[in-house]
């Protein structure tokens, strides 16, 4: 949940939408920290539990409610470069670092800032660097 009421939207013409009247010219934002926290489609969304999104055999679950990235003809167009760089930064410290959580915590902070985007508050964890 990074981006949560997405970019604004306007509409071009009325349309029906979930038995609204939306008049053309209308602006929209779309509520992602909702969609993103359903606990619908992610059971206890307020726990750190990325295991959520895998499958037994460790590999990705999609899911049609995982849309941080927005969709539609405006989806995010560094999509692609964002998971990448993610990926390599996220995997750099995996293979550089052993992470646990400091002494005396037992569940990784989920507090964060609402703004244009959600930023995580500060935090502490316990790194190791790997031999
Ligand atoms: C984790 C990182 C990122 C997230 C979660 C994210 C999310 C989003 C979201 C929600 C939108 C709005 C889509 C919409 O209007 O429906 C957007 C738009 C956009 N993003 Fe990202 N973004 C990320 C990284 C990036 C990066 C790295 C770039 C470029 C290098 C980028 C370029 C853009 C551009 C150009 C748009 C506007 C697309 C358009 O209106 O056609 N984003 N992004």
């Amino acid at each position: 949940d990074i981006v949560p009421l997405n970019l604004a939207h306007s509409t071009t013409a009325e349309i029906q939408l979930g038995g609204y009247v939306i008049p053309a010219g209308t602006d929209i934002l779309a509520n992602f920290t909702a969609i993103l926290n359903d606990p619908k489609h992610f059971p206890e969304p307020e726990k750190f539990r990325p295991e959520r999104h895998l499958d037994e055999r460790g590999d990705f679950v999609q899911n049609e409610a995982l849309i941080p990235f927005s969709i539609g003809r405006r989806v995010c167009l560094g999509e692609a470069l964002a998971r990448v760089e993610l990926f390599i930064f996220f995997t750099g410290i995996l293979q550089n670092f052993d992470i646990r959580l400091p002494d005396g915590v037992t569940d990784p902070s989920m507090d964060g800032t609402h703004g244009f985007i959600w930023m995580a508050n500060p935090y502490l964890l316990h790194c190791v660097a790997r031999q």
